[in-house]
């Protein structure tokens, strides 16, 4: 199906922050564009703002002088719904209202020529609902960008149920050619995007309540070893704890209270403080007139230990993660003394490595504590994910309640001579960028399994909607997919909590030893 063709009129209802944003792209990929808001100064204002980014943009040299003056011509004001008739494509970005939408598409419907397709900015309502009530509901599609528009890639193109495959596909090679990565999805609650990164939120939020750290550590963590380009908490501030949080609670009502999207009921005391992020001065972080930004909690420097021994069977049953960090260890100098022994004392695998006593391992969603009385080693020692060993800064590590001292520091030491920043965690289960990628992966394979949207859809979504530095499936096929549905079972036994449970088609994948791509 191919797009609607350059200098077709493309008329934007709702002239705010995000419908600027998509006449703005739309007019410099050639589109004829006519902006409509019930209020006119809105109109004026977003035009003007257009205007002027095209001549920033020229003058930064990512578009010609000629081309901003031509895309500014081609942008124009609709002073009434009647002038919208000669559309091509509508996108609507008017006020978050179901009824305020429906009688906008009906009011629409009587303007514009029966060809015209009629696309939603929503970001919560459903695609189904907000068509439900048209003469030509087939014609209906969301069209679901992200903030802001210029810069983020992605569009959700969503389908409800009466919504005609053509049309969605049109709409998706339109976007295609405004410069946009789309993605097809399903009317679902929080599409895909919204739903997927409920857990990068959820996880960090419970972390905290159960003082696995503080809020700078984590961030700190999930940052340098997780390689997102934010932390959770930095990142909640920004989006502000109102809005974060009423994400969170419409997709837990829309998804009939399923467990797996709880809220937080730490998030709601922050909303009842007022403590909203950024915008009102005081998060997770303070931001008044010289505040000072909190540093995460780093391990002050420990010897270099003198011993360290690696299991390459051991080191096999976790994906072959710990083989990663076993080539950064040599890198940084290390001799590494293979040991060939694969089982450990009590059926548990062995650990990755020894080191002066301490054995240490790869977390599977277990706690260190969990993990040494099952193994009979009191020195254990958990280390957690990073996107990619050779490279991390930072590393999370936790010991058992029965570690001592020694080992621990040894462990240390051992993370430190190879580069890394260490950060102590509390002995929670999972770890932080484990627990996180695991509980994403499974939502991803979730909204693929009911249909919301492939495999690769999700990952670009999550790469260009939320800057994951990985697509979570992607990232679990990287780290094993049985690792990750071992970690999800611990998990789910830890806490003995429904939330944690594996979905059917990571354990399809693991039935099969699959993978989520080729
Ligand atoms: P905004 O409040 O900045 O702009 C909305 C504009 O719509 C206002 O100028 C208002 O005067 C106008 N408006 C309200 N009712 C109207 C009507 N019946 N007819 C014509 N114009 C009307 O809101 P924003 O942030 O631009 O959001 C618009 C839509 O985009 C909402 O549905 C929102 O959920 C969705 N969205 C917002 C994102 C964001 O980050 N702000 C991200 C993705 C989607």
């Amino acid at each position: 199906m191919s797009a609607l063709t350059a200098g077709s009129v493309v008329a934007v209802v709702g002239s705010g922050a995000m419908g600027a944003g998509i006449a703005q792209v739309a007019a410099a990929a050639g589109y004829r564009v006519k902006l409509y808001d019930t209020r006119p100064e809105a109109v004026t204002k977003a035009l003007a703002d257009i205007g002027k980014m095209y001549l920033k943009l020229a003058e930064k040299g990512r578009m010609t002088a000629e081309q901003a003056s031509a895309a500014t011509a081609r942008l124009q004001a609709a002073g009434a719904l009647a002038e919208v008739a000669d559309a091509a494509l509508v996108v609507e970005a008017i006020v978050e209202n179901l009824d305020v939408k429906r009688a906008l598409f009906a009011e629409l419907e009587a303007v514009v020529g029966d060809a015209c397709i009629l696309a939603t900015n929503t970001s919560s309502i459903s695609v189904t609902a907000i068509a439900a009530k048209l003469r030509l509901p087939q014609r209906l599609v969301g069209m679901h960008f992200f903030n802001p528009v210029p810069l983020m890639a992605l569009v959700e193109v969503i389908s409800g149920l009466a919504t005609d495959a053509g049309v969605a596909a049109t709409v998706h090679a339109t976007a295609a050619a405004w410069g946009k990565n789309p993605v097809h999805a399903k009317s679902t609650p929080g599409f895909i995007v919204n739903r997927v990164a409920r857990p990068f939120y959820a996880e960090a939020l419970r972390l905290l309540t159960e003082q696995a750290g503080d809020a700078a550590t984590l961030d700190a963590v999930l940052r340098e070893a997780g390689g997102f380009r934010m932390g959770p908490f930095e990142l909640m501030d920004l989006i502000g704890h109102d809005v974060n949080f009423s994400v969170t609670q419409s997709v837990f009502h829309a998804y009939f209270n399923d467990p797996r999207f709880t809220p937080s009921v730490l998030q709601q005391e922050m909303v009842n403080a007022g403590f909203l992020g950024r915008k009102s001065g005081r998060g997770f972080y303070q931001y008044g007139e010289g505040a000072a930004a909190p540093q995460p909690r780093t391990e002050a420097p420990q010897p270099r230990p003198d011993f360290v021994s690696y299991s390459l069977e051991a080191g096999s049953g976790d994906g072959g993660v710990s083989g990663l960090l076993a080539r950064r260890l040599t890198a940084a100098g290390f001799h590494i003394a293979n040991r060939d022994s694969g089982a450990g004392e009590h059926n548990d695998p062995a650990p990755a490595f020894h080191c002066n006593g301490a054995a240490i391992y790869l977390s599977d969603g277990r706690s260190a504590t969990e993990r040494a009385r099952a193994n009979g080693h009191p020195d254990t020692v958990l280390f957690d994910l990073a996107l990619d060993y050779a490279t991390a800064t930072r590393i999370a590590l936790s010991c058992a309640d029965q570690c001592s001292p020694a080992a621990w520091h040894a462990a240390v030491g051992l993370f430190q001579g190879a580069g890394f920043a260490v950060s102590r965690l509390d002995d929670v289960p999972g770890l932080a960028v484990m627990r996180t990628v695991a509980m994403l992966a499974n939502e991803a394979a979730d909204a693929v399994n009911q249909g919301v949207c492939t495999a690769a859809a999700v990952d670009v979504a999550m790469q260009k909607g939320v800057n994951y530095p990985r697509g979570p499936l992607a990232w679990a096929d990287a780290v094993g997919v049985a690792h990750i549905a071992t970690v999800l079972h611990n998990l789910a036994d830890s806490y003995g909590e429904d939330r944690y449970r594996v979905a059917p088609l990571l354990r399809r994948k693991l039935a099969t030893k699959g993978r989520f791509h080729a």
